[in-house]
């Protein structure tokens, strides 16, 4: 049942006067900026600019924790293995398995090529480039020795201010991001600076193995050489890092007089001394390859570019204002949507699509849109234009060549991919079919935002090759007259049997979805629409019920049954009415069987086992439902947590931090806010004082 709710809310309608100024803004945002007193464990802060990341411990730079610098171009391949036959990439051969009556090929592990298979898979990694730390010069300073030591991230502005005591003197740290380039900013300020009791130190990773052991990347300890100091004056030097093949250079130039040296013996270490003065200001640059010559901005350029940049991002964008409403779900949800806000522009705002825990592997597609789409939602079209259609365009012919030697048309997207859109080899990634309508779902939010030539055209490519996949991939059942999709397959819910698993409840809504849109973006260029789109469209099997609820897959034994492995893993049929709109065309949804699915998922999901965005998955589906309350309690549901900096926590199944769960709480919050097609919302408990401003419905 709906409620009936008594607005308290102001939308913004067009030509309208700002309802949510710059002043408020910057209030609100700024009511949530982080404060550490000690280091965290599992999460730096960090600062950024979607390319580029620099996270810091409670020194304001990478003194005692060796938190991550990543960026989108330093990856790393560990050498190939010398296995005979196993010796290149293109020794891996996959597996044949029967699919409907053919043998197809797949890019699964064979047994037999066990040593290339786990070298497709685990490469090439994200690389921490370099650390830039504190350097005492008596050398056995642990955390614990500063003291009075307070930090605070200004998300307004994007920079870090930290300081504590040492040996009696007062020390403050501030960094920047520069929001274009790998370039970081910092400030020193104390006497120990001309004392000689403290420096900067340079640290390079000699290999990058503990990739998944977040929240640090790299190892630090190792005597190997790496590194190089290739030219050094009183105020600039530059280091060459070399890991296997892979080279990536980092140029400093700093205010005042000072000189660099090491490596210490045995180490990577490199420090830096200032003299004559108690203020250092060190500008770093980084960049791949091996050219020395570096250009330097200023500080105080960094600093100006990074609070221009950061005040746009603020004031430009859709914003939700929960301020008046005194109520403690309120004021966490607000943290959790600015702090999501600031993650996603520091982590996700790349031109690759992002990886699961922001700057750190792996990267999959069907989770783009839950990192990715979020952007769109928000109004920060320039930041997904980074990513969306340039990468489906990078990985079109590979994913044309999966389809081709599969036997199907069109464009098959993969799942695990690397930056050229090579799919790492999996049972899953290989058999998984849900990133594919994706690329509909952003192509659809680019023609509402923009809705001209340029649009369609820019996206007809992808959009044809991917639903020319979707049409063939479909399976004509001679018997039951529908088209099915699997087996084999995985739905969404990775934990089914492929072989058996046959027309999932949210692949099949899905594949309506996208074939739908498709067909659309051929009728809006006045195009003939391939006849195979809406044939398969239109003879889809239909959606699955037992026990009058969507199941997870036609014939799935034992659904609804308490402690089955069919109440685990993504309860994605609540997906079909909350990531998804009502189908089009075809039969209509049944509203009765999806409240009844709701209810089910409710008494019976093991949510101890499910991941921070089905939360968001299912707050989206209750909000359509018309249950707010049941919305707010996903969002805010014990299993779905955000630290004191807003990193999402990863659970029991994925590292910490885990940035889909910040895209899947910013999809459902703009849900809330700017409603769907036909309600358009806002829609937030009845009681709460809320301000929404720039919002567009969703699909
Ligand atoms: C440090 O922060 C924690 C959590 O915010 C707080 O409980 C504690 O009292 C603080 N300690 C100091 C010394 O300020
Ligand atoms: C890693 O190896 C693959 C396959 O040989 C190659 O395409 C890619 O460019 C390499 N990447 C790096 C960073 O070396
Ligand atoms: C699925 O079938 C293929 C043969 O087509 C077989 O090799 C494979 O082991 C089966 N997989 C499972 C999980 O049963
Ligand atoms: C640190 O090392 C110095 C010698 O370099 C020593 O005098 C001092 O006691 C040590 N401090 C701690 C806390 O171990
Ligand atoms: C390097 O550090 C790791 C983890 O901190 C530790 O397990 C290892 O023993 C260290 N290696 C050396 C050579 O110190
Ligand atoms: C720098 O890299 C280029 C291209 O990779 C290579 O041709 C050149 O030899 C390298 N120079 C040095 C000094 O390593
Ligand atoms: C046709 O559909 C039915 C019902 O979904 C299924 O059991 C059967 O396996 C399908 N036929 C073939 C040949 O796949
Ligand atoms: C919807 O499902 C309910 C059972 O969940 C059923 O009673 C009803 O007839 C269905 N409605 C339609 C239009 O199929
Ligand atoms: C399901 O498992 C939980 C504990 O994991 C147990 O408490 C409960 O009794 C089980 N329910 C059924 C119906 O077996
Ligand atoms: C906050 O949300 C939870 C979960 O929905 C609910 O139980 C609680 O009553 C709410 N608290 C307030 C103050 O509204």
């Amino acid at each position: 049942m709906r409620l009936i709710q008594l607005w308290t809310i102001v939308t913004l309608t067009a030509g309208a006067a700002a309802k949510i100024p710059a002043h408020q803004r910057e209030h609100v945002v700024r009511s949530f900026n982080p404060h550490r007193n000690a280091s965290s464990s599992t999460t730096p802060l960090q600062v950024g600019n979607g390319n580029f990341a620099f996270g810091v411990d409670i020194t304001g730079l990478q003194t005692f924790s060796h938190f991550a610098t990543e960026s989108s171009w330093a990856w790393h391949n560990f050498s190939l293995p010398t296995t005979p036959g196993q010796t290149s990439p293109s020794d891996f051969t996959g597996l044949d398995w029967w699919t409907h009556g053919r043998l197809v090929n797949y890019d699964m592990p064979n047994p037999a090529e066990n040593d290339i298979s786990n070298w497709l898979i685990e490469n090439p990694q994200r690389l921490s480039i370099a650390n830039i730390g504190l350097h005492f010069s008596e050398g056995n300073v642990t955390e614990e020795q500063l003291l009075f030591k307070s930090q605070d991230l200004d998300i307004w502005e994007g920079t870090i201010r930290s300081t504590f005591r040492y040996k009696g003197s007062d020390v403050s740290v501030q960094v920047w991001c520069h929001p274009d380039d790998p370039i970081v900013g910092i400030e020193i300020k104390s006497d120990l600076l001309d004392s000689g009791d403290l420096g900067v130190s340079f640290d390079f990773p000699t290999s990058d193995i503990n990739k998944f052991d977040a929240p640090y990347v790299g190892v630090w300890n190792d005597t190997a050489d790496s590194t190089a100091l290739m030219e050094s004056t009183s105020s600039t030097a530059s280091f060459k890092h070399t890991l296997d093949s892979n080279i990536n250079g980092l140029g400093i130039k700093w205010s005042g007089k000072g000189s660099v040296s090491g490596p210490s013996p045995g180490t990577n270490r490199f420090v830096l001394k200032s003299s004559g003065s108690k203020v250092v200001q060190l500008v770093a640059v980084f960049r791949p390859g091996n050219d020395t010559r570096y250009s330097f901005p200023t500080y105080n350029n960094i600093a100006s570019a990074s609070r221009e940049w950061w005040a746009d991002y603020w004031t430009s964008g859709a914003f939700v204002d929960l301020s008046a409403t005194k109520n403690t779900n309120a004021t966490e949800l607000q943290r959790r949507i600015i702090l999501s806000q600031y993650l996603v522009a520091v982590n996700e705002a790349s031109y690759n699509p992002p990886q699961e825990s922001g700057t750190i592997p792996p990267r999959l597609l069907e989770m783009f849109l839950w990192h990715s789409l979020q952007f769109a939602r928000w109004g920060h079209y320039d930041l997904l234009s980074r990513s969306a259609p340039s990468t489906y365009k990078r990985f079109l012919q590979s994913s044309i060549d999966r389809a081709t030697q599969q036997g199907y048309a069109g464009a098959r997207w993969g799942k695990m991919t690397d930056p050229t859109g090579r799919s790492a080899p999996g049972e899953i990634n290989a058999l998984l079919i849900w990133q594919q309508p994706h690329v509909m779902h952003f192509a659809e939010y680019f023609y509402r935002e923009f809705p001209n030539h340029d649009t369609l055209e820019e996206w007809d490519e992808v959009v044809t090759a991917t639903a020319d996949f979707m049409a063939s991939y479909a399976w004509w059942n001679q018997s039951t007259k529908v088209y099915d999709l699997g087996p084999p397959m995985y739905p969404v819910s990775e934990n089914t049997s492929p072989n058996v698993t046959i027309n999932p409840t949210f692949e099949l809504a899905y594949w309506r979805f996208g074939l739908d849109i498709a067909i659309q973006w051929k009728e809006r260029q006045g195009i003939t629409v391939p006849g195979a789109w809406a044939t398969v469209r239109d003879n889809l099997a239909p959606l699955p019920i037992i026990d009058d609820a969507y199941a997870v897959y036609e014939g799935i034994p034992n659904m609804w049954q308490p402690n089955t492995t069919t109440v685990q893993d993504h309860p994605a049929m609540a997906g079909v009415y909350g990531l998804l709109p009502p189908p089009s065309t075809g039969p209509p949804l049944n509203i009765t069987s999806m409240r009844h699915t709701a209810s089910l998922i409710k008494e019976l999901w093991d949510f101890g086992d499910s991941y921070g965005w089905d939360f968001s998955m299912l707050a989206m589906n209750s909000l359509r439902l018309g249950d707010v309350d049941q919305a707010i309690a996903y969002l805010l549901d014990e299993y779905y947590v955000f630290d004191d900096a807003g990193y999402a926590e990863g659970g029991s199944r994925v590292p910490t931090p885990y940035m889909p769960d910040a895209g899947g709480l910013l999809l459902a919050a703009a849900m809330m806010a700017g409603g769907w097609d036909g309600d358009e919302g806002p829609h937030f408990p009845e009681n709460w004082n809320v301000v929404v401003e720039g919002f567009s419905p969703s699909l």
